[in-house]
């Protein structure tokens, strides 16, 4: 089959769910992936010799941060072939991504990528190379910038309304509530998902700990859900502050922009602020054990570009982080926006 021949299959079914919507404006991220690699010089070496990871990183001078998420994520979009831990072409790449071979369509799409704006692949092949993300110092936080300027803490807290839109009602039903009486989500943002929570279980007494300029917009959020005299905010910066204490500590993206020793200290931390049989629960769009989910790959390889430390990980990962705490986890299972919880107990 020629380039000419080939027609796209039409979606026979239309968008319904927020997240596929998401993942559609997100696809340009597909290309950067595809577009690095080229940059790097990734087709080449591999037609050369395949390799691993380690290999790879050495032979094109990259930075070990990225590089297994980025050739992982190559090989979920079949660009790549992974047998065991060796990478090497897919057949079309070996064809067509090698430059100076006759068929080679790497300049055509660089060309025409730069000329429709495809705006952020040099950071993502900066990351790569260098493990930082573009525009950050190493140690900086970025949501310090974000929250500084007006217009940005606005889409922020959109975008996080959209995230806990989508995770929140499926967490007030496949989680039992009726065993817990209070919740603080650490790093809840306007509280949105913990609004959910209390409207989905009247029971329920809850609070969310996040930097003290959420308070106005946590209050006014409050107020319209009509949840004002359940739902507490704590204002502090959870590295340094004690946590409040709850039955349940909820960390909902956020230990994915963590280092992971600041994710297995708040991890411990948590499991001291809650009563023996109450529970530490973490969400993050973790990665499969395969390695093979792509969406996730790429939020992984997103987190390290807006992140100096952030990545996504696997379960149980997060497992040996809580029962290092002294946790005993109980339920691990699926959440929309491609997330997944681990829920650890303290035990009773
Ligand atoms: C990516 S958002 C996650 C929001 C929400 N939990 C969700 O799942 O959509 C991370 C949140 O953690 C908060 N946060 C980050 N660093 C913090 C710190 N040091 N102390 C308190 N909150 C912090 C941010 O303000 C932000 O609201």
């Amino acid at each position: 089959m020629t380039l000419a021949d080939r027609r796209p299959a039409p979606r026979t079914e239309p968008i319904t769910d927020a997240y596929d919507l998401l993942m559609v404006g997100w696809s340009f991220v597909r290309g950067n992936l595809l577009m690095s690699a080229v940059e790097l010089g990734l087709f080449e070496a591999l037609a050369k010799e395949p390799g691993t990871a380690e290999q790879l990183t050495l032979r094109l001078g990259l930075h070990e941060r990225g590089t297994r998420d980025f050739l992982d994520a190559l090989a979920a979009l079949g660009v790549l072939r992974r047998d065991g831990e060796v990478y090497r072409n897919s057949p079309a790449a070996e064809h067509h991504l090698i430059p100076g071979r006759q068929d080679f369509v790497g300049g055509f799409l660089a060309m025409t990528t730069q000329f429709m704006g495809g705006a952020g692949w040099n950071a993502l092949t900066g990351m790569l190379r260098t493990g930082e993300p573009h525009g950050h110092d190493a140690g900086s936080v970025p949501f310090d910038e974000v929250f500084r300027d007006r217009r940005r803490l606005q889409l922020f807290l959109s975008a996080m309304d959209s995230l806990g839109g989508a995770i929140g009602p499926e967490l007030a039903k496949r989680y039992d509530w009726s065993r817990h009486s209070t919740f603080v989500d650490v790093g809840g943002a306007r509280g949105n998902l913990a609004g959910t929570l209390l409207l989905a279980h009247p029971h329920l007494t809850g609070g969310v700990f996040d930097r003290p300029v959420m308070e106005p917009f946590l209050d006014e959020l409050a107020r319209e859900r009509g949840v004002a005299d359940r739902l507490a905010f704590h204002g502090g910066d959870f590295h340094v502050d004690a946590l409040p204490a709850a039955d349940v500590l909820i960390f909902g993206n956020v230990l994915h922009d963590l280092p992971v020793g600041a994710r297995r200290g708040l991890i411990a931390r948590a499991a001291r602020r809650v009563p023996p049989g109450g529970t530490v629960l973490v969400y993050d769009p973790m990665l499969d054990d395969d390695r093979t989910a792509i969406d996730n790959l790429v939020l992984s390889l997103v987190m390290m570009m807006q992140s100096p430390a952030g990545n996504e990980y696997p379960p149980a990962q997060c497992r040996s982080w809580m029962e290092e705490a002294g946790l005993r986890v109980e339920d691990v299972f699926a959440l929309p926006a491609h997330a997944t919880a681990v829920v650890g107990r303290r035990p009773a």
